[in-house]
């Protein structure tokens, strides 16, 4: 499965953070936004990876991931989204990229503690269709939010003044490849975007959507107070993950010298 990145748009929720940089090359506690989400695919198994990007400052992608050599990759592929026309209008970018194959997209903005590899093993075996990540949430009028019944999504909201839900869509979607023939059909919205969550839910309608929920914590990182808890969850993330090394190794010396 090939793995796509979106990190398109201007960030002006980050204004003036963003005024000279890319929302996703900010800093999330010790790394640069991107740095997350690009993770996420390679801990699933994801090596082939394209990042939408665009601004003024797309050059500095390059610059900072070059071909991914961090991340333990051979190559990194880049395309650029002209304006902001939508999530949708990015992931249209990635059409060729896909060539066919089954995808799995992730917003460069959402930065998660568990995996999702289990959830891209299971989009694997799925015949047809999409799959995506629920995750119940405080706030969900700030997402995509999913109606459920019966155990089925059986409709998704673009930021509802009263969510029908608590469980917000993730950013992270398993998608087949007539995934580009349903975002052609897409329509701008209100805010003159081409809505994921009108994509989402062509697969609703047809009854090949699947969902699955995420483990651990998650979050977007495009306002100031997300990027905040962002770099707070991460930070506290990675003292546990200390702690827990430090406490094994003294547990490995204390049963050497036994
Ligand atoms: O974070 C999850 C939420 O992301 C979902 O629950 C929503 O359904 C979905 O619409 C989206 O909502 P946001 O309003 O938070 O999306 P935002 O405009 O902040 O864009 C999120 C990322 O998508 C951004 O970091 C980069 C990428 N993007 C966005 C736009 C508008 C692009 O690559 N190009 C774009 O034109």
């Amino acid at each position: 499965m090939k793995g796509i990145v979106l990190a398109g748009g201007t960030g002006s929720r980050l204004f003036p953070l963003t005024k000279i940089t890319n929302k996703h090359l900010l800093p999330v506690y010790n790394k640069p936004m991107i740095y997350y989400p690009i993770q996420t695919l390679v801990d699933a198994g994801i090596k082939d990876i394209l990042i939408v990007t665009g601004g003024r400052n797309s050059g500095d992608f390059l610059r900072l991931l070059a071909n991914g050599k961090e991340f333990g990759l051979k190559h990194l592929n880049y395309t650029y989204q002209e304006g902001e026309g939508g999530i949708a209008e990015a992931l249209a970018l990635a059409q060729h990229f896909a060539d066919g194959q089954k995808i799995c997209v992730i917003l460069g903005d959402n930065i998660i503690e568990g995996s999702i590899r289990q959830a891209v093993e299971d989009f694997k075996r799925q015949e047809r269709g999409a799959k995506i990540l629920l995750k119940e949430v405080p706030d969900a009028e700030r997402f995509g939010v999913a109606e459920l019944r019966d155990g089925k999504i059986v409709g998704i909201e673009e930021k509802p003044r009263r969510p029908k839900s608590n469980y917000a869509v993730t950013g992270i979607y398993l998608y087949d490849d007539t995934v580009f023939d349903k975002i052609s059909q897409v329509e701008r919205s209100q805010r003159g975007e081409l809505e994921i969550t009108d994509v989402n839910n062509a697969y609703v309608r047809e009854g090949t959507m699947t969902f699955a929920f995420l483990e651990g914590w998650w979050t977007d990182a495009g306002t100031f107070d997300s990027l905040l808890r962002a770099t707070n969850l991460v930070a506290e993330t990675e003292r546990k993950r200390d702690l827990a090394l430090i406490a094994q190794s003294a547990a490995a010396a204390a049963a050497d010298e036994d």
